[in-house]
């Protein structure tokens, strides 16, 4: 069926389609019953204190404003992570930016955090609480205000504790951005000095379990630590990762594009850190893998080495919105296969 729709959507600009897809489910939300909530017990975890009905969810930036949870939820994700939200309302970057690298099924954005602000997004979300339809985990990613100079740290600071004090009640988990390569001067926050000073009075000021996203394109001795800092400190998830700066096997037009870039070129260097985080973490950290997932055997690798919890976006794109249900579907086949010993 998305292989009809496909052709249609791609006539149009990448934006616009995004647009105008994410409009239509947030009209069609309630009738989308792909697969219900727990259907699979199987497939179900307890992650970071969380129950997840599967271990598939949606990655940030698809939803920024939650303008579709239910859509999300029939489709069969068992998480939605909303966002990214700035405590200040934003437009993002100029236009055009988003861009398909169709031969290598992989997105390039420059978006800039274009989202309604944490005020108004929390408006949306009281809302949603009270709808008893809505029972999957939601994350919610806050990144830092464009207007905020990133070198100001008493002011950064002071922009994530705000946003985090109007969203905090809604959340399952709060996912700290950092590593997002189209807000000037923010992955310097990934500094492990400046991370420590950002993280610690987060942590303290939630009773959230409190997620850390980071970058792909950071270098190894960084990220080791990181995940001593992410310990320390008692963060509990580690979402590997966002998109890249680095442009290999890409388009020569692409070069000369900013932005970061997700899907299928981006497969490697995240199943790289996984690999790695997997390796060095303690159990009471969890692992989210993300980064050109698009298949069963692709999930089934990441938990492998060590994935907790697995998001998609690029690959919803390419593929379409059904394949989430058809992956949970051939996962809980193979876990029942095992269980019964055949
Ligand atoms: C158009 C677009 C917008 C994105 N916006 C955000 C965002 O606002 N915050 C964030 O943390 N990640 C954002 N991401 C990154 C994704 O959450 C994800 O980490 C990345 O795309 C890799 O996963 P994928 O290959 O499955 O797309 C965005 C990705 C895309 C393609």
């Amino acid at each position: 069926m998305y292989q009809l729709i496909k052709p249609l959507l791609f006539s149009l600009d990448a934006e616009v389609a995004h647009d105008l897809t994410l409009n239509i489910l947030s009209k069609i939300q309630s009738f989308i019953k792909r697969s219900s909530v727990n259907d699979k017990p199987e497939l179900g975890c307890e992650i970071a204190g969380i129950n997840f009905p599967n271990r598939i969810g949606l990655a940030a930036g698809m939803d920024k404003a939650c303008l579709a949870p239910l859509a999300w939820q029939g489709l069969g994700f068992g998480f939605i992570e909303i966002g990214t939200v700035t405590n200040i309302a934003q437009t993002g970057n100029n236009k055009p930016r988003l861009f398909r690298i169709k031969e290598k099924n992989s997105l390039l954005n420059c978006l800039g955090f274009n989202n309604p602000g944490a005020a108004q997004l929390a408006e949306k979300l009281k809302i949603l609480k009270e709808n008893d339809k809505f029972r999957i985990p939601i994350g919610i990613n806050i990144g830092k205000s464009r207007i905020v100079d990133a070198r100001n740290s008493e002011e950064v600071i002071k922009d994530y504790l705000s946003a985090l004090e109007l969203l905090e009640n809604y959340a399952d988990y709060i996912t700290i951005n950092v590593s997002s390569p189209n807000t000037p001067g923010l992955r310097e926050w990934e500094s492990p000095k400046q991370l420590k000073t950002l993280l610690e009075p987060i942590v303290k000021k939630t009773t959230k379990p409190v997620f850390l996203k980071i970058s792909p394109d950071m270098e190894e001795e960084n990220l080791y630590q990181v995940l001593e800092i992410s310990e320390n400190l008692k963060i509990k998830g580690l979402i590997a990762t966002n998109t890249t700066i680095e442009r290999r096997n890409t388009p020569l037009w692409a070069n000369s594009q900013m932005g970061g870039i997700s899907g299928e070129l981006l497969k490697a260097r995240s199943l790289h850190l996984t690999k790695l985080i997997g390796k060095n973490k303690s159990k009471n950290l969890a692992l989210i893998s993300v980064g050109g997932i698009s298949s069963l055997e692709d999930v089934k690798i990441r938990l492998d080495f060590g994935a907790d919890l697995i998001q998609i976006y690029t690959a919803l794109v390419y593929e379409g919105p059904f394949l989430i249900s058809e992956i949970n579907d051939k996962l809980s086949d193979e876990i029942k296969i095992v269980k019964s010993g055949l």
